[in-house]
């Protein structure tokens, strides 16, 4: 018996070892890996020059603490804050911990406390992340939660219009809802929450956990939708699968956070912050117009190839964050393209979410395409049959 909560469904694989796309089990399987660490490693396993980077460091300094200045903390900085909207950073471990410290810069800073976020929305599993999260089962067991947040359903502007009043603080809502169902945000309601946030106000704060970093073909998605956030979140891709996260704020916020508003032990620490460098300058070195037509077209193949298919409904996503909508459970079929050597997630009940590295090849694209449509193929004769 396991020493472990059971806090997790694990699969069956124990990997040894993983080199770009491909992950090796410990018996020596290949998988083609479109889960990436759940978003993370969006360079892939093991990128030459981030892993390079990180076994340099290693041999220097991994850990002084946030009293000491560290070089490495500005340089980050300066990329992301040149790169967005925002003009600080504050650097932590996860994607819940920069959520965490999103809600209490957007509190101090407004005063206020009713934070509007979105049904179906995953923000993570600290207590506040948790009760920012707009799904019943995520809160299963752990009330009362935090009262400060309101649900409104993604896309619906005439009942976020109706939620919206003086006590409002921000709303807090993801480009494309990940774990939710990989749903993209429709460009008229991006235009009413530019109209609202201005009109009201109201601060808007953009998780960008699992959707920046150029997962979605930009460096950051909000950029698509002409959205301005007062905040954005990061973490998965900011250390290709170094623990990272950070929070990023505009001016106007910067008074709110002083000496002892806030902090982290570990957040923004020298191995830290040289990982997450080498990700970014990987990053500012790719053509994102590349990235968007590969993962465009890769989409219309998808939908080529399964939208006959009497299990799938809708092939949906940004970039390379694609969710194959089904008309029933995943959890098999996802089972069986696994053991045909492709690694992939759900996301939800019914969706296939596929999270391939923003730098995979074409080859393995169609590869993907084809261990799907076989896998579907093969569950359907056995449904056919029993
Ligand atoms: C959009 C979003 N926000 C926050 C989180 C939480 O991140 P972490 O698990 O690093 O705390 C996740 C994780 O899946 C996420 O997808």
């Amino acid at each position: 018996m396991s020493s472990l909560f059971s806090t997790y469904n694990k699969w069956e694989v124990e990997v040894a070892k993983g080199q770009g796309s491909y992950l090796i089990d410990t018996e020596g399987k290949e998988y083609l890996d479109f889960v990436q660490g759940i978003a993370v490693n969006n360079f892939g396993h093991c990128h030459p020059t981030i892993t390079k980077a990180v076994k340099d460091q290693l041999d220097l300094l991994w850990h002084s603490s946030n009293l000491f200045q560290i070089k490495q903390q500005e340089e980050v900085a300066k990329i992301l804050t040149e790169h967005s909207v925002c003009d600080h950073v504050f650097f932590c471990n996860s994607g819940a911990e920069a959520n965490e410290a999103a809600i209490k810069l957007a509190r101090k800073a407004t005063g206020k406390h009713k934070i509007i976020s979105m049904k179906d929305s995953f923000h993570g599993r600290t207590f506040a992340t948790m009760s920012a999260t707009g799904q019943e089962k995520i809160h299963g067991g752990f009330g009362p939660l935090l009262s400060s947040f309101d649900y409104s359903p993604f896309n619906d502007t005439e009942t976020l219009l109706k939620k919206v009043n003086d006590d409002v603080a921000a709303i807090m809502i993801e480009v494309v809802q990940g774990e939710g169902g990989v749903r993209v945000l429709e460009p008229s309601f991006a235009k009413a929450l530019i109209e609202l946030t201005k009109e009201k106000e109201i601060l808007l704060i953009i998780d960008e956990v699992q959707t920046g970093i150029g997962r979605t073909g930009s460096f950051f998605a909000y950029e698509q939708f002409g959205l301005s956030p007062d905040i954005v979140t990061l973490a998965k891709g900011l250390g290709n699968g170094f623990p990272v996260g950070a929070m990023l704020g505009k001016a106007h916020l910067n008074d709110a956070f002083q000496a002892g508003s806030h902090g982290s032990t570990f957040g923004g620490n020298p191995l830290a912050m040289t990982a997450a460098k080498a990700v970014l300058e990987e990053l500012l070195a790719q053509d994102f117009q590349e990235i968007k037509e590969k993962a465009t077209k890769w989409k219309h193949v998808l939908r080529e190839e399964l939208m006959d298919h009497s299990f799938v409904n809708e092939v949906r996503g940004l970039g390379f964050l694609i969710g194959i909508a089904c008309s029933g459970p995943v959890n098999e079929v996802i089972t069986k393209i696994r053991r045909h050597g492709l690694l992939v997630l759900p996301a939800g009940l019914n969706v296939i979410r596929l999270l391939p590295p923003i730098n995979v090849s074409e080859q393995d694209l169609n590869k993907a395409v084809q261990i799907i449509k076989q896998s579907m193929n093969e569950s359907k004769k056995e449904i056919s049959v029993s």
